[in-house]
């Protein structure tokens, strides 16, 4: 019979209350004195309201560079990681498990593609897996992007990897119940996973066993330090990368990425679509034309896009037309994922409710909820308690964009909070 979200599941021996997770989503809480608070606010609604697993966004692993959106949390530093306790211990007392989630930009790192954030910050290098490959090399010269990329060395990949070991290893001690490993969105897991990023004629670089070595060193350097703690990564499928991207990952690539994660000792994978960069196949949904034409964020898109940001939207609005919202969009990436691994496979993208049961059935042994979190942070009490509920988010991703022009992730769309509303009132999300 298949489970039902209310079920139990374990992950590396831990046992999950159910089925339901909160999806990676910045937080935008930084390092500042609020950075706990932060956290505590965006995070625990949903514990409260009985999610099983909450996966906190990214976080980066060292203290300089790597940092791919405005608001980042760093792990780096043992004196501030300490004081996550207070969130950890926020989410125990529902009973519900946290994991953080650890990255590093590298060529997707903000000063990249953020004109203010480069201009203070002039001297910054990009961690970078090879040579940025000619298509970011072309948009460089155009001066749509910016690198000055260092290239790793085979040593500088060990030392890399043993950062993710030693930020697992203080997240750990600051009471998280696992770690996640952002090996997609473009991060340098990805760079690594991608032949449109890794050229590399060393250990790390050719074959497809060569390209998840990182993942094995990263896995290896936690396990090291931090024993048997529940270890789950994104696997990327670069499927919706533009025509022009021969080299790329396929659907099957990403089934035996899946693999050799098994092999290697993760206890859970989420396969997800999306493309070489970071664009709207990861958040299939509508163009974002009121975020655009929000006055209050005009300052912040100049600041990141400079006067080209105007060119920037209408790039945003073609490529939207490519992405529109599609349910439960990796399900049968998921579920071929399935037949090929026996650790948990996690699946998100586009869940929304109604579809959870047949999911559990055939994709997925957990489904993972990302944006209708801004729209309902007390979302699980509704999704738990009623197995036809179905998000009231509206997928038009007004609560993404305005996120490069460094403001909150919430939802801004007056008919989706007017319903939240109405579902308050009628204590839809008690328990
Ligand atoms: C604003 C925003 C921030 C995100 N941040 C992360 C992240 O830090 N790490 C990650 O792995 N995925 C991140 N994602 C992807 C989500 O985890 C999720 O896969 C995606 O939103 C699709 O699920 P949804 O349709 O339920 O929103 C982010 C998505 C959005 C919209
Ligand atoms: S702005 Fe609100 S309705 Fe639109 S995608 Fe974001 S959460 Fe959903």
């Amino acid at each position: 019979m298949s489970p039902r979200i209310t079920d139990p599941l374990t992950i590396g021996g831990l046992s999950i209350p159910n089925r339901l997770y909160r999806a990676p989503l910045l937080e935008c809480a930084g390092n500042g004195p609020d950075a706990v608070e932060t956290l505590i606010r965006e995070l625990e609604p949903a514990a409260e309201a009985g999610a099983g697993l909450l996966f906190q966004g990214a976080t980066v692993v060292r203290g300089e560079g790597g940092c791919a959106a405005a608001g980042m949390t760093r792990v780096h530093d043992p004196a501030f990681v300490s004081r996550l306790s207070k969130l950890t211990d926020a989410i125990d007392e529902h009973g519900s498990r946290l994991f953080v989630q650890l990255e590093h930009g590298g060529l997707r790192s903000m000063e990249t593609w953020h004109a203010g954030y480069r201009a203070e910050n002039p001297d910054l290098q990009q961690l970078a897996v090879s040579r940025p490959p000619p298509l970011l090399r072309a948009a460089d010269r155009l001066g749509l992007l910016s690198y000055d990329p260092d290239v790793l060395s085979a040593e500088e990949v060990y030392e890399l990897a043993a950062d993710f070991g030693r930020a697992a290893e203080r997240c750990v001690a600051a009471g998280y119940d696992g770690i996640h490993i952002a090996g997609a969105n473009m991060g340098i897991v990805q760079q690594f996973l991608s032949p449109f990023y890794n050229r590399r004629t060393d250990e790390f670089g050719g074959s497809l066993t060569n390209r998840v070595r990182f993942l094995s060193v990263i896995h290896d350097e936690i396990r090291e330090r931090v024993g048997d703690v529940p270890l789950v990564t994104k696997v990327p499928a670069e499927t919706g990368s533009p025509a022009v991207v021969r080299r790329h990952l396929s659907e099957r690539d990403a089934v035996e990425v899946c693999r050799a994660c098994e092999a290697m000792g993760y206890d859970a994978v989420v396969p997800v679509r999306g493309s070489v960069f970071w664009d709207m196949s990861l958040i299939r949904g509508e163009f974002p034309e009121r975020a655009w034409a929000d006055d209050r964020f005009r300052e912040g898109y100049e600041a990141a896009f400079g006067p080209r940001w105007r060119a920037v939207a209408l790039a945003n609005r073609l490529h939207a037309t490519g992405f529109g919202f599609e349910p439960a969009w990796n399900a049968d990436l998921c579920e071929e994922a399935r037949r090929h691994v026996s650790i948990p496979v996690l699946c998100e993208g586009g869940v929304r409710g109604p579809e959870i049961g047949d999911l559990l059935g055939s994709a997925a042994d957990a489904v993972g909820i990302g944006r209708p979190f801004y729209a309902e942070p007390r979302l699980p009490a509704r999704i738990l308690g009623n197995g036809s509920a179905r998000v009231v988010c509206e997928n038009c991703n007004n609560c993404t964009v305005p996120q490069a022009a460094s403001a909150r992730g919430v939802c801004r769309t007056p008919s989706v909070l007017t319903k939240r509303g109405e579902l308050a009132r009628e204590g839809a999300y008690e328990r």
